[in-house]
């Protein structure tokens, strides 16, 4: 039975392609939030469990990695993400804790569906199987060109890992993916502008954030 009973916490979930500058946010809307005297708790996918980070390294760093299928893939954040609902993020919003999402299943219909070309009626039922009717109140979209992203990236001179090595043309269906998404669920994904100054996108994120505590 799926479970959609209202939580007397906050779920929030930050989503863009590689570059966007999702980890500035969530730091500066951590700080803000704990100021403000909330509990706050941020969690990454893939990971965020002991089960979860070991499938991150499977995912992203492993050399056995190379050899994965798409399909593996998709079940494996699949896997990640079903580990994370039940083992932190259920119980940490029962606490009332405000949690933020350092992606969750919106990543998964946009890598593994639109960019790899999985089906997505396939990705959206498991994703729905995964998340058992725990969904994000609210999901920060940070949209950033594809030239843009690619420039901070490289920028960093750190290796990059089986995703980032990606060519443009896979950020490029990434972003449209998400754009669509947004489109089909304007509610709940709400778009921001990542192009401006760190402390200029902060702003927008924490409006965006009041607007739903109100
Ligand atoms: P990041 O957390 O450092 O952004 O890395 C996670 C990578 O995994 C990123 O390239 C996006 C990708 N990913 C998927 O392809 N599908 C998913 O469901 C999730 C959560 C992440």
């Amino acid at each position: 039975m799926p479970d959609t009973s209202p939580t007397p916490g906050f779920l929030l979930s930050f989503e863009g392609s590689e570059g966007c500058g999702k980890s500035t946010q969530i730091r500066l809307l951590r700080e803000r939030l704990e100021q403000s005297g909330r509990k706050v708790e941020v969690l990454r996918e893939p990971g965020g469990t002991e089960i979860g980070e070991s499938i991150r390294h499977l995912l992203q760093h492993s050399k056995e990695g190379a050899a994965m299928t798409p399909e593996a893939e998709l079940l494996l954040f699949a896997a990640s993400r079903a580990q994370i609902v039940r083992e932190k993020i259920r119980p940490l919003l029962e606490a009332g804790v405000f949690v933020i999402l350092d992606r969750f299943l919106d990543s998964t219909s946009v890598y593994q569906g639109h960019a790899r070309g999985l089906p997505l009626d396939a990705v959206n039922a498991i994703n729905r199987f995964a998340i058992g009717g725990t969904l994000p109140q609210l999901t920060l979209l940070l949209d950033l060109d594809v030239q843009t992203a690619w420039q901070r990236i490289h920028a960093t001179g750190r290796e990059l890992d089986r995703m980032e090595s990606q060519p443009p043309e896979f950020f490029e269906k990434v972003r449209q993916g998400y754009l669509h998404l947004a489109a089909a669920e304007p509610q709940r994904i709400q778009v921001i502008d990542a192009n401006a100054a760190p402390e200029a996108v902060h702003e927008v994120v924490w409006a965006r954030v009041a607007a739903k505590l109100a």
